[in-house]
């Protein structure tokens, strides 16, 4: 039978039906020449002769291990935003000198871990930068940092992924920002090297960027002006993808990206007369679209609404619920059907609000079919939970036909193991 007649997915290569009857649902799956694509097209978009750039990609939105060793061959860096995230980029041999300890709320032990790995920290607060002074001084080391800026930019983004706003937690705010420096530079064992901000997240009007950038160099031209020279400006991530049909004509690409901020960036270098590198901290737009998650549907159910239930929720993708974000779903062993019906696709859990998609054109399904959410590469598997008792779901990496286990799901033993009953109560 040839590819088109049996009607099934193929993602990397691979028919997804045969990898969910071998691994079972739910499952995520990623597709390695989609990560590297990814990670070129921004080291692409911003080679530029005047501009020496470095992409930290951000841990948070996929922390696989085999994904950031693949990203670490490729040469990128890491925003890390815990100790947790420090030692997995480590572990795939991502390189101290470009790491970036992020963080609003950094213990003494993340603080520690941060200075005795050598990497650089973005300080978030001036009691931070003390606290930091002081543990650094412990260890006998110096510590290269950043300051995190809050520009008071609002890009147009649901309000839970705008970190750039004045009221944001992030950052210190604009005016303190340049008497946070001259502290920094008074203070033993800191290096002042850079400045950093994000402005939020799944951006796609690009234009807000050339506005964080003109008020990053105008900060780096007062520090400049006051003898404060720095080495880079880190512009944060944020740039965000089509996960809806429509977007596909108006979402910018990392180019897009670029034009809006070289320009900015290069202008106030030349009338400064320095050198600075950009640092970049792409997470959705690195990953999102590498990977999909296969569910397999339990039951379909015609009430007021025609329900689609599938054995992944909210447990394993908690965007909709959580940003009423969109994610487009595929019936991958129909894939050629025409759709006929609105279904409204839902998760297992205990929750009325486990929606994963609502009303949507679908071909007709029955229970066993299988399900692929696509673009569940970013913040999907990193903000799974156990909740309602699921173990979380297996990860698979495929590359031109091959596949290969990158996470074994959990077991029910995973449920259990680290909880202890008191002798008493036995
Ligand atoms: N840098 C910093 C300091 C960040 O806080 C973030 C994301 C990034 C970089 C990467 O941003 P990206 O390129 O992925 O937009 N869970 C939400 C997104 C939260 C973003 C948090 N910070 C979602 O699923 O939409």
């Amino acid at each position: 039978m040839t590819e088109e007649e049996k009607n099934h997915l193929i993602f990397g290569g691979v028919d997804v039906v045969e990898l969910a009857e071998r691994y079972g649902t739910p499952l995520y799956v990623t597709d390695e020449n989609k990560l590297r694509v990814n990670l070129r097209s921004y080291k692409e978009a911003f080679e530029t002769a005047n501009t020496d750039t470095d992409i930290y990609y951000a841990v948070k939105a996929n922390g696989n291990l085999a994904l950031l060793t693949i990203l670490a061959s490729e040469g990128a860096g890491a925003d890390v935003f815990s100790t947790g995230e420090l030692w997995l980029t480590k572990s795939a041999g991502i390189p101290a000198e470009k790491i970036l300890f992020n963080g609003n709320s950094k213990s003494d032990d993340d603080l520690r871990a941060a200075v005795e790995s050598g990497v650089k920290i973005s300080v978030d607060s001036k009691d931070e930068l003390r606290a930091l002074s002081v543990v650094a001084e412990e260890l006998r080391k110096e510590v290269e940092i950043a300051i995190r800026v809050n520009p008071d930019v609002s890009p147009e983004v649901h309000p839970k992924i705008a970190t750039g706003l004045k009221e944001s937690k992030f950052g210190l705010p604009y005016y303190e920002v340049i008497s946070a420096c001259e502290e920094a530079n008074k203070l033993p064992n800191i290096a002042l090297t850079g400045l950093h901000c994000h402005i939020g997240s799944q951006i796609l009007d690009v234009s807000v960027f050339s506005e964080a950038t003109e008020k990053m160099m105008d900060l780096v031209e007062k520090l400049y002006e006051k003898g404060i020279a720095l080495e880079f400006v880190d512009l944060g991530g944020g740039l965000g993808i089509a996960y809806k049909q429509e977007e596909k004509e108006i979402a910018p690409t990392p180019k897009d990206l670029a034009e809006a901020i070289l320009p900015v960036f290069e202008k106030k270098m030349d009338e400064l007369g320095i050198n600075l590198k950009l640092v970049l901290e792409p997470g959705r737009s690195i990953v999102a679209s590498t990977t999909i998650l296969l569910s397999r549907i339990n039951a379909v159910k015609r009430a007021y609404k025609n329900f689609v239930a599938i054995d992944a929720g909210f447990n394993l993708l908690i965007r909709p619920v959580m940003y009423d974000a969109y994610h487009e779903v595929l019936i991958a062993n129909k894939i050629n059907e025409r759709v006929s019906e609105l279904y409204t696709v839902v998760g297992p859990v205990c929750e009325a609000g486990d929606i994963i998609a609502k009303d949507r054109k679908l071909p007709s399904v029955e229970r066993g079919d299988l399900v692929a959410i696509l673009d569940a590469g970013a913040y999907g598997f990193s903000m799974s939970s156990q909740y309602n008792g699921r173990p979380r779901c297996a990860e698979v990496l495929v590359c031109n036909g091959e596949v290969d286990l990158i996470r074994s799901g959990e077991s029910i033993e995973d449920l259990l193991r680290n909880q202890k009953i008191p002798a008493r109560l036995r």
